[in-house]
């Protein structure tokens, strides 16, 4: 399977949200310079940006100019990246490596680390309250932004964080499993596809439930595949410490189910999301080149 730079469409999509990110952030130099610089580097680090290019592969598939879908594309990448610079911290999984350089706390400090998180959290909903084109309905505006908070909070990923770090060194039933992974990186993706599906003017409910029901699908499998790669993947290729979730007595689906009824069930996932999208045109082909790509990524 080709990595996302090798799929020229997906490319494209990434070096644009790249742009806007580059955009959006606050330059080094502005006061207070080591907080923007940590900003900067936890964001423009490498990410596979999987959710902004979900809401650009969204935005295509209803035909939504795509400069209209690049605040939603930011929102949500920057509470990904503080989401993660979060999960590294020493309280939470305690990792060194990500996107194969050091954590932003072993970069710069864990102080530097949390205001970081916090600070990338606040840019993201001031890029969506003030990104968005006023052309989309003031209501539809603010569905996006509660959407985006519902998604980031206790319930969405922030609890799923919080159910992940009260199950270490517990064996977790499968449907526990599953509720702490479509809430912990399921919401997010979720809110990906979502938020790009509201810059639609008007929304089709028809079109909008299924593309959330293909979100909810990629979304878990995208957790499951996390978990199997962190078994199986290898630290230079992951970009971050290879088998850390069995050194830390993590619960994952690996762990629980075993590895080839972890596959399977990805794979189970990405059939059921490409059903979701029965009927849509060519124009969603990205979205399901997404599907495979999630369930088949190496890193
Ligand atoms: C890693 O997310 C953390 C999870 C939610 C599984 P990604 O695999 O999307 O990480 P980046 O953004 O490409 O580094
Ligand atoms: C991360 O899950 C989920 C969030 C950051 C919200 P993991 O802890 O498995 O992610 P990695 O493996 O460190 O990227
Ligand atoms: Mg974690
Ligand atoms: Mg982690
Ligand atoms: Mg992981």
């Amino acid at each position: 399977m080709p990595t996302v730079t090798e799929l020229p469409q997906l490319a494209l999509w990434q070096e644009r949200i790249n742009q806007a990110l580059i955009h959006w952030l606050p330059a080094e130099q502005i006061i207070p310079q080591g907080l923007h610089q940590a900003m900067r580097y936890a964001v423009l680090n490498g990410g596979k940006r999987v959710r902004p290019i979900l809401a650009y592969a969204t935005g295509q598939a209803l035909d939504i100019p795509l400069d209209r879908i690049d605040p939603a594309a930011c929102a949500v990448e920057l509470i990904h990246a503080y989401s993660l610079v979060h999960d590294d911290l020493p309280a939470m999984d305690d990792d060194d490596l990500r996107r194969g350089v050091p954590t932003c706390h072993k970069k710069f400090d864990e102080a530097t680390a949390i205001l970081c998180g916090d600070a990338l959290q606040a840019l993201a909903f001031h890029v969506l309250s003030h990104g968005l084109d006023t052309q989309i309905p003031a209501e539809q505006r603010l569905l996006m932004l509660d959407n985006l908070a519902l998604a980031s909070g206790s319930r969405g990923m922030a609890g799923g964080q919080a159910i992940d770090l009260a199950s270490v060194g517990k064996q977790l039933t499968e449907a526990e499993l599953e509720n702490m992974h479509i809430h912990k990186t399921g919401a997010l993706i979720r809110t990906s596809v979502k938020l790009a599906a509201l810059c639609a003017t008007p929304v089709d409910p028809e079109k909008l439930d299924n593309l959330d029901q293909y979100a909810k699908c990629i979304g878990l499998a995208f957790q499951i595949q996390d978990d199997i790669l962190d078994e199986i993947g290898h630290t230079e290729t992951l970009g971050k410490a290879h088998g850390a979730d069995r050194q830390k007595n993590k619960p994952t689906y690996p762990s629980i189910l075993g590895l080839a009824p972890s596959r399977q069930l990805t794979r189970e996932l990405c059939d059921d999301a490409l059903a979701q999208l029965r009927g849509f045109d060519a124009k969603a082909d990205a979205l399901r080149q997404i599907a495979h790509y999630i369930v088949e990524r190496t890193h």
